[in-house]
């Protein structure tokens, strides 16, 4: 009896489903990939979120489309997330040292390099979405059809959940192409595709497995190596991006205000935090040789914060306003970002996000959701504060240690974020904006919307940044 026949011949108690559910007796009793094998493929899989993860960081503050930015940001996190769950797995295939810094190849360090130094977004959004997660894809999958599913069950876990996120990320990744990448455009971009395959053919594909092709690779892009961009840029949909003219704060805690248009207020602070999102890419790029769980946690924030701010794109949306006519400014990524070292703008942020915690922070945010009546709000509001407690708490594990103990972590972000100085009047000599009240239209726009007349008290709100620090040392801009 051939051992085929034995087992087709083996059945389960009952003919309960084998295995824990995991596979056939069949399919567990062909061999696959050994321990080494599979860390070698691993490390390859790991190798290219980690870098996935780099790039996607990377173009995030100078990304000008905002739908891009939080893609970006989104996707980051992603990659992150993926890049702690192949450490672990790896970690736990005999493997210390793990090796996980070094580069499995040559050509797959240009072929991200390449993606990296592309100076266009559409180059970069071929460079990930068509040939890089494809790549990534297809060797998962090639790694979960060779590998034994009982033996190495942990790894098709981890290959598995990868797997519904690349794709994801692919199907976006697609559809953003189409919107964004034309005809003519796409011939130049497809010389340097074949560059890009090339380096993977050198690498005998992501993972390794095919022959190495001998075929000499020249750098393109990356011939020069790549220099971060730390100027944030928008689209054209944020015209006036110094405007200091409404002050939300001041209107958000002023008692003699409703709380139903301080909603509108808040959606304006939510999208108004794009401007997180682009100054932690920069710390995030700019910062070296952490341990890979800060990177994990900083992304998490990042994306966190570009997630509020698309809660405040949807309030908008759902409130019938037109956000481009509220100025969504950059002016405190922007100078954070040129004015700042990295570990001096952690100091801001953490600073400031400690300050969220007070009475006055979160919690009455929320409380202004709820009085308003407005369940929008107040459910966007109380995952707000929610996420906010968890970025106060991510900034005691990366942050404080940095710097000794709590009150010093508190006196330094104070002590740099002091050293911005209101840019109200310079701004405006220079003809960069002429701080428009922009309050007005945008609450017509939402009165018109709810059916109710402006009250005029409401209407006539001017209050400006004039006098205060776009930010606050009591109250918070971003974060
Ligand atoms: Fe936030
Ligand atoms: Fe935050």
């Amino acid at each position: 009896m051939s051992d085929n026949t034995s087992i087709r011949q083996y059945s389960s108690y009952r003919n309960l489903p084998t295995l824990a559910g995991l596979a056939t007796i069949a399919d567990a009793a062909r061999p696959g990939l050994t321990v080494e094998q599979c860390v070698t493929r691993l490390k390859r899989f790991h190798y290219a979120f980690l870098r996935l993860h780099e790039i996607l960081t990377a173009r995030i503050t100078a990304e000008p489309i905002y739908e891009l930015k939080c893609g970006f940001s989104h996707h980051a996190y992603l990659c992150a997330e993926h890049v702690q769950a192949l450490r672990t797995r790896v970690g736990e295939m005999r493997e210390p040292p793990l090796g996980l810094e070094e580069i499995p190849h040559p050509g797959l360090e240009i072929f991200f390099d390449e993606i990296l130094a592309a100076p266009k977004s559409s180059e970069v959004l071929v460079g990930v979405y068509e040939k890089a997660l494809p790549a990534l894809d297809a060797a998962l999958a090639r790694y979960m059809d060779d590998t034994n599913p009982l033996a190495d069950a942990p790894s098709n876990r981890v290959c598995r959940f990868a797997r519904l996120e690349v794709g994801d990320m692919i199907a976006y990744g697609k559809r953003s192409i189409e919107c964004l990448v034309g005809g003519r455009e796409r011939e130049t971009i497809n010389n340097w595709m074949r560059l890009l395959d090339d380096c993977l053919g050198s690498a005998g594909a992501l993972d390794g497995v095919e022959p190495c092709s001998d075929k000499t690779i020249s750098r393109y892009y990356s011939a020069r190596p790549y220099v971060y961009d730390p100027v944030p840029k928008r689209d054209e949909r944020f015209q006036d991006l110094f405007n200091q003219g409404v002050n939300p704060e001041a209107f958000l805690y002023d008692p003699a205000f409703d709380a139903k248009p301080k909603t509108l207020m808040m959606h304006f602070k939510r999208l108004r935090e794009i401007d997180v999102p682009e100054m932690m890419a920069s710390i995030i790029f700019e910062t070296k040789g952490k341990p890979w769980g800060y990177y994990r946690d900083m992304s998490r924030q990042l994306w966190d914060e570009a997630r509020h701010a698309m809660m405040g794109e949807v309030g908008f949306a759902a409130a019938g306003v037109d956000w481009t006519k509220a100025r969504i400014t950059h002016n405190w990524s922007l100078r954070l970002n040129t004015e700042c070292k990295p570990f001096e703008r952690h100091a801001v942020l953490y600073f400031i996000e400690q300050g969220l915690m007070t009475k006055t922070g979160k919690r009455y945010e929320w409380e202004v959701g709820v009085e308003s009546g407005e369940p929008l709000s107040r459910l966007f509001q109380d995952f707000d504060w929610a996420d906010e407690v968890l970025h106060a708490a991510l900034g005691r594990e990366w942050y404080i240690p940095q710097i000794g103990d709590w009150k010093q972590a508190i006196a330094y972000g104070d002590e740099c974020w002091s050293r911005i100085l209101s840019n109200w009047t310079t701004v405006r000599d220079k003809g960069l904006t002429r701080h428009e009240n922009w309050w007005p239209g945008v609450y017509r726009q939402a009165c018109r919307h709810w059916g109710v007349e402006p009250d005029p008290k409401v209407l006539a709100y001017a209050t400006t940044y004039e006098n205060t620090r776009a930010d606050l040392k009591t109250v918070s801009t971003s974060g």
